[in-house]
């Protein structure tokens, strides 16, 4: 199979869809790789890099559309890139559907088999290739929360781990699934007092279980919530309820309640955020205060460190990669239900049931679809 990786053009993304490793595995399995020249200079990687991984450096994207059998990515298509999309070709790719009538049309009419990275599943009810961008940005909220706190930045002027004679900043995590057992975590490592809440006790006992007190937890009830919130310098929001917006956990009206300068951040905020006053920002204007509370809402978190977050995409995508190469999607897909869950989109069918849902459009079974 010719599987070709363009540059991605949406504004701000420096990721890139293959690493040189990627490429140098797919060529091994007797597979053509033809990488888009530039394509991996954000995360770190030069053409060089590729070329002696066994790839082809190629000028253009238009070149790497028109030839490749399947298309790998980071970003969903873009309009100019959609254009470029046929019948018959693969794309392999973050999607998000369900809000975006207009890429969903563009892909319906394409012909186009789309496999969705945030739709495949793994044996335990999780989503393998939107993890590690979860574990990155959890990584990242305490790294940038500690630098709203600074006071230069408009924060509160708190040292995370405080010093000898001076107490730590105390940092609630509100969510602990993938990004908030991260942010913890490294919350903790810096030396914060930080406290974690959940409304799974499940996931409670897990990581009290896991973290022997790393950090401490807490059921996450209205009343709970706001006690620790008034006591916070930092708030990280990582809730998640899939398929729906993210729900407001920290009214307007509560800001009033809490220490000037403290920091909110808000992971959640792709899903709509879970704090009244979220309103999403950009790597170039990160934070902003509301009522002197400061607010960091980037929406693309794991864009901030590039390479590492797509090291650890590549990681996760390789086998998925490699099993629609070696074996075409069809047969792919057949075999393995979780890599089936991905399919989104083909041959102008919709087969993700989600998306119909939402865009009010009809879908044919994915099984169907593979027979
Ligand atoms: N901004 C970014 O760049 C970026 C990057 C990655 C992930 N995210 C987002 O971060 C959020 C968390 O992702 P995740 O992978 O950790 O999800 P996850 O499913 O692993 O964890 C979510 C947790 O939230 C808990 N939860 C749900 N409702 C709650 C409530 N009302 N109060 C307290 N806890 C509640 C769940 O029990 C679960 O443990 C998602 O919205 C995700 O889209 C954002």
């Amino acid at each position: 199979m010719k599987i070709g990786c363009p540059r991605e053009i949406k504004p701000q993304e420096f990721r890139v869809g293959m690493t040189p490793v990627a490429a140098q595995e797919a060529v091994a399995h007797g597979h053509e790789v033809i990488i888009e020249t530039g394509a991996g200079l954000g995360a770190g990687f030069d053409d060089a890099a590729y070329k002696a991984a066994g790839a082809t450096i190629i000028d253009t994207a238009e070149e790497v559309f028109a030839s490749a059998d399947m298309i790998v990515k980071v970003k969903e298509p873009q309009a100019p890139e959609r254009k470029m999309l046929r019948e018959g070709q693969v794309l392999f790719t973050y999607l998000h559907l369900a809000p975006d009538p207009e890429q969903t049309h563009d892909l319906l009419e394409s012909g186009c088999t789309a496999i969705a990275y945030e739709t495949v599943t793994d044996d335990r009810g999780g989503l393998p290739l939107l993890a590690p961008m979860s574990e990155v940005a959890g990584k990242l909220a305490p790294q940038v929360g500690a630098w709203t706190l600074q006071k230069a930045n408009g924060g509160r002027g708190v040292l995370m781990g405080g010093v000898p004679g001076v107490g730590p900043a105390k940092v609630v995590v509100i969510g602990g699934g993938v990004v908030g057992t991260h942010a913890a975590r490294v919350a903790a490592g810096m030396g914060a007092d930080v406290t974690v809440l959940d409304m799974s006790l499940t996931r409670l006992r897990y990581l009290d279980d896991a973290f022997r007190g790393e950090f401490k937890t807490g059921y996450a009830s209205k009343g709970h919530t706001a006690e620790l919130v008034v006591e916070a310098d930092m708030v990280v929001g990582a809730v998640l309820i899939p398929g729906a917006a993210a729900p407001k956990l920290i009214t307007r009206d509560q800001l009033s309640t809490m220490k000037a300068g403290a920091a909110l951040v808000d992971v959640a905020i792709d899903q709509g955020g879970c704090f009244e006053t979220s309103r999403a920002t950009t790597h170039a204007d990160p934070i902003y205060e509301v009522d002197g509370i400061m607010h960091y809402c980037v929406a693309n978190m794991p864009g901030a460190v590039a390479r590492t977050s797509t090291i650890a995409l590549g990681n996760a995508t390789m086998p998925f990669m490699l099993a629609l190469a070696d074996k075409g999607w069809k047969q792919a897909c057949t075999d393995d239900p979780h890599l089936l869950n991905g399919l989104n989109v083909h041959a102008g069918q919709l087969t993700y049931y989600a998306v119909g849902k939402a865009l009010g459009l009809d879908v044919v079974s994915p099984q169907l679809v593979i027979k």
